[in-house]
């Protein structure tokens, strides 16, 4: 019994990867669309949902929504592989290509969960250091080859919680350099101003993983997908828990794909935000950089980062603390939001700063 009470946890793994969910007005902390879906959508799923076979199996090949998801990128639905949320598709990655005596190359501070799904898989993380102003350094990912002869390296443009999106240069110089697979995260990838979907080929190794979290204003449907050589995503069906992706969330992926205009507006909203919200963190008391998503990195010059984001809660705004972060000491990210969201954080952190 004492067993099942306490599980392996050599890795340190039993505490998770957490945002800390705190009640506030202003919630800028976990990079999700500030805006719902549109209506349509929302009235099309009601009515497509009247007609799900409930007391059936969902399809478990999720052909139209993976079929739909092929059109929009220009592949074949052979090329799609769909899951609950970027996270599962990474996760499935890392069970096909992990795994002991495998290593995954991560490039710190990236997206946390590359380096925590790889430990779960007991997977060897093979960590790199990025250049100052935190965009890839290709010294490095020739390091990892020679050093660590990766099976995944793990690229994330634009990377979170920096923010700044790789050249496409960048990209096909790593494909060169990496021995195994190259796993683009583009989880912020239309806020960016290119996407690697346009080096996908079967006779490449890269797999290119997308989210309907952010963009699409679906965080809770948990729907996310990779594009990428059909090999590799026959080899991913093999490793999925049978009927893993419900009926639900596949006619509400599929639906999602006829809004594509109303989507392409959230985006050029949030973006034109973004660089509003930049221009006004230049006038604060922080250091900040550029970027290519929905959100924005930035350290307090005259308190600690800690105090800040305290000080921002008790003004009911929510930011994310990412000063445990490598390298990112006294730093915080904020989540674009909408005008009034982002007005109100501007507010609270010249506030705290004026202190
Ligand atoms: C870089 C990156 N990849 C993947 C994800 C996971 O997204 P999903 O909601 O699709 O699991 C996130 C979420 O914050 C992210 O920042």
């Amino acid at each position: 019994m004492s067993n099942l009470l306490s599980p392996n946890d050599e890795q340190g793994l039993s505490s998770g990867y957490h945002s800390p969910q705190v009640t506030v007005d202003v919630r800028l902390n976990t990079n999700e669309s500030p805006y719902p879906p549109p209506r349509a959508f929302v009235h099309a799923l009601a009515t497509e949902l009247a007609e799900v076979a409930f007391n059936r199996y969902p399809d478990r090949d999720a052909r139209e929504l993976r079929a739909a998801l092929g059109r929009l990128h220009g592949v074949g639905p052979e090329q799609v592989f769909v899951a609950n949320g970027s996270n599962e598709v990474l996760q499935t990655l890392l069970l096909t290509y992990g795994g002991p005596g495998r290593r995954a190359a991560v490039f710190e501070p990236t997206y946390a969960l590359h380096s925590h799904l790889s430990r779960l898989t007991r997977t060897g993380v093979w960590v790199g250091d990025r250049q100052p102003d935190f965009h890839l350094d290709l010294g490095e990912v020739k390091r990892a080859a020679a050093e660590a002869d990766p099976a995944i390296t793990f690229v994330c443009s634009p990377n979170n919680p920096t923010g700044g999106a790789e050249p496409r240069a960048v990209v096909e110089e790593v494909l060169d350099l990496a021995p195994g697979l190259v796993v683009v995260d583009e989880a912020y990838g239309q806020f960016a101003p290119w996407s690697a979907l346009e080096l996908v080929g079967n006779d490449v190794g890269l797999v290119v993983v997308r989210t309907y979290s952010k963009t699409w204003s679906m965080a809770a449907t948990r729907l996310g997908y990779l594009v990428g050589p059909a090999a590799v995503i026959t080899e991913l069906e093999h490793r999925v828990l049978p009927y893993h992706l419900d009926a639900v969330k596949q006619a509400a992926g599929r639906l999602a794909l006829r809004f594509t205009t109303e989507m392409e507006a959230r985006v050029a909203a949030v973006k034109d935000e973004r660089s509003r919200v930049h221009d006004g963190l230049e006038k604060l008391a922080v250091e900040t950089w550029p970027s290519d998503a929905n959100f924005l990195l930035f350290r307090p010059t005259t308190r600690k980062g800690r105090e800040v984001w305290a000080a921002l809660v008790q003004r009911s705004v929510l930011v994310r603390d990412v000063g445990d972060w490598p390298r990112l000491s006294g730093c915080l990210r904020v989540t674009v939001g909408t005008p009034a969201e982002n007005d109100a954080f501007l507010g609270a952190l010249s506030e705290v700063l004026d202190r």
